[in-house]
């Protein structure tokens, strides 16, 4: 008998609900975000966000059964993140789902976002099984992880400081580029050499940890030089040599960050024996970060995976995937369950 599993997902800006059969199976995976919102502040406005779950979820629930061609007694269980992510956010979904659960007498399933994030690559492609090296890159998080059997999570490694979509980020803000930076960076990092300006790539006192805070600083100098020297020789060409030092220090930028994350990736693999990678979360669509991964892959030594971009980003389908083997371990919650904010795959562990 198939089970039809909803996921609702508001952990950020993105209100979703994926409706998916046997975990594996997607029959509807509705995403609406408030991104545009938040685009004039330069980031996400945790109330803006909070409050467009509110209003929005009703209708992507209605949108996502349309989609899948089934109404609501058809649903075998509810999912929902439990964190981590914004506390407002996150309550939203949390109550929603816990409506759903009562007044449908369906089981309530709590989910881990970065869990869910790597279970995506599962879902892409049937053949992956864990044990694999999970690399959550994320704009709230970068970690490495072994995924074990039974959606246990062994922490390898995470960054000290900002999380890599954060970096690309804020060091699109100072670039003036725009928000959200990592897709605009991506797209501008074609136009630039890579190689134009070499920044540095931080060591961390444990070798499997990541900081990206070095980084962002160094392209805050590197610009500033420029500005500098732009005002001292001002002539026509100005215009023209700015725009290419852009592209430029974009696309070196990007070089920097993507180094870091599959080194240390690797060398996680090496360290652990496990040949299997999976990225997950919303840098997971960086074309970079793609190519040098299945640059890696071509010595025959490492299979990586990649979910497809709208399971890359934030979304309900991963939400309800995940929490198809959860059910059938029974990780079935109370409707006094609470969100947490921080919660982090380590907490699953043991
Ligand atoms: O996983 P996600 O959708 O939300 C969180 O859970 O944080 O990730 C959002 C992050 C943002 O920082 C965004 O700039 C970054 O993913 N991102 C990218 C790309 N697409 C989204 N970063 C680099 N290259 C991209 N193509
Ligand atoms: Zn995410």
């Amino acid at each position: 008998m198939t089970i039809c599993i909803l996921g609702i997902e508001t952990s950020c800006d993105e209100t979703a609900i994926g409706l998916v059969a046997d975990g594996r199976t997607i029959l509807a995976n509705t995403v609406v975000s408030s991104l545009e919102l938040h685009g004039p502040y330069g980031g996400v406005i945790p109330e803006i966000a909070a409050r467009v779950h509110a209003e929005t979820i009703a209708t992507v629930l209605e949108k996502s059964l349309e989609e899948a061609h089934l109404n609501l007694d058809q649903v075998d269980a509810i999912a929902v993140t439990q964190g981590p992510g914004l506390p407002g956010a996150l309550l939203i979904g949390l109550a929603f789902a816990k409506g759903l659960s009562l007044a449908l007498k369906r089981p309530l399933i709590p989910v881990d976002h970065l869990a869910a994030h790597l279970y995506a690559g599962e879902m892409s492609d049937p053949s992956v099984v864990p044990p694999y090296i999970g690399l959550v890159v994320s704009g709230g998080h970068t970690l490495l992880c072994v995924v074990h059997p039974d959606c246990r999570y062994e922490l390898l490694g995470e960054t000290r400081d900002d999380a890599v979509g954060e970096a690309f980020d804020k060091v699109a803000k100072l670039l003036g580029l725009g928000y959200p930076g990592g897709p605009i960076i991506d797209r501008l990092s074609t136009e630039g050499s890579r190689l134009a300006v070499r920044f540095p790539r931080s060591h961390t006192q444990k070798p499997l940890d990541f900081s990206f805070s070095g980084l962002k600083t160094a392209v805050y100098q590197h610009t500033e030089k420029i500005k500098r020297s732009d005002l001292a020789h001002s002539t026509q060409h100005t215009e023209e040599r700015k725009e290419t030092s852009v592209a430029d220090i974009a696309a070196s930028f990007q070089e920097a960050a993507v180094d870091l994350l599959v080194s240390r990736t690797l060398r996680a693999c090496q360290r652990t024996g496990i040949k299997q990678i999976v990225v997950g979360g919303g840098v997971a669509s960086n074309q970079r970060l793609r190519e040098r991964f299945s640059d890696a892959a071509k010595e025959g030594k490492w299979r990586v995976i990649f979910p497809p971009p709208p399971l890359c980003v934030d979304n309900g389908a991963m939400v309800a995937g995940i929490a198809f083997p959860l059910l059938r371990k029974g990780k079935t919650a109370e409707l006094s369950v609470v969100s947490d904010p921080n919660l982090c795959l380590t907490e699953r562990s043991t």
